[in-house]
């Protein structure tokens, strides 16, 4: 596996393979086995495999959560290693960001609901990130998390407005044996708030409705951000403690329909 920094060497890289199909998996690092999911289906269905590891400064509205962004980058290389990466890309800030973020690549409806409604300029961050990630890896295909569904749809939607020459992969959301969706932002929590989380996938399958779930998730100690279905999907965003962490699940009944 090479490790790149700078993106001389990635192009440089990237032509020395040049005709190959080329899987991306972009991550901001703290990897795990939800992570290591998408790097599975890339090593199979491609010839080569670009991990990319880049905690975006902008898509942090938060400056605590920034900082706080967990960093493992040893057992981070040992994973990528094990789950056959063929480059690994960590850039810095300020060669992705050489315009100073001048120019933004925005969506202007589904990004202003759920993630978008408490955290201004996320996805904004997010979005012309990725843009300019597949332009340096230029991929065949790329993978992204159910876990993250607003996430993947605004990529998949910004990939079709832009007539971007890859495909788009969803990967169903890795969970613990206990339920929790698995995120880097879980090391965040204290083992007591830990032993609480799962509960809130438990309460998002089974609640009757909206009401009821807000209900139970503040019983619980949770401080839910949004709770909603629309798409097809439920959807929700909770603190626990100062974690903030976020599920959803498939719910038919909600096909295009928006409460809560
Ligand atoms: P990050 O949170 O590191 O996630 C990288 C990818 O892993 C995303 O596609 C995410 O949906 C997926 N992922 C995370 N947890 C998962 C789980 N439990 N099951 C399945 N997939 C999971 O998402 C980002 O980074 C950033 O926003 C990024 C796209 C890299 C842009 O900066």
């Amino acid at each position: 596996m090479k490790i790149c920094r700078s993106i001389q060497e990635l192009r440089d890289l990237r032509q020395s393979h040049g005709g190959k199909t080329c899987g991306f998996v972009p991550t901001m690092g703290a990897l795990h086995a939800g992570h290591g999911e998408l790097l599975k289906r890339s090593r199979t269905e491609n010839q080569i495999s670009v991990l990319s590891i880049f905690v975006n400064p902008t898509q942090f509205n938060n400056a605590n959560d920034l900082t706080h962004y967990p960093k493992t980058w040893e057992s981070d290389v040992a994973l990528a290693e094990s789950m056959g990466v063929d480059i690994l890309f960590a850039p810095t800030p300020e060669e992705i960001y050489h315009d100073r973020y001048q120019y933004v690549l925005q969506e202007r409806e589904f990004s202003k609901l759920l993630c978008g409604s408490d955290r201004e300029g996320h996805f904004d961050g997010v979005l012309t990130v990725v843009l300019k990630l597949f332009q340096l890896v230029a991929p065949t295909r790329a993978y992204f998390g159910e876990k993250d569904f607003q996430q993947l749809s605004l990529i998949e939607g910004m990939a079709k407005a832009f007539f971007l020459p890859l495909q788009i992969v969803p990967v169903p959301t890795v969970r613990e044996s206990d339920g929790l969706a698995m995120s880097s932002r879980n090391l965040r929590l204290t083992f007591e708030e830990r032993k609480r989380a799962p509960k809130l996938y438990e309460v998002l399958k089974s609640a009757h409705d909206l009401i009821q779930a807000r209900e139970q998730l503040s019983q619980l100690g949770f401080k839910v951000v949004y709770l909603e279905e629309l798409r097809g999907r439920r959807f929700v965003a909770a603190f626990l403690g100062d974690v903030r962490l976020i599920d959803n699940i498939p719910w038919p009944k909600a096909e295009g329909v928006r409460r809560g």
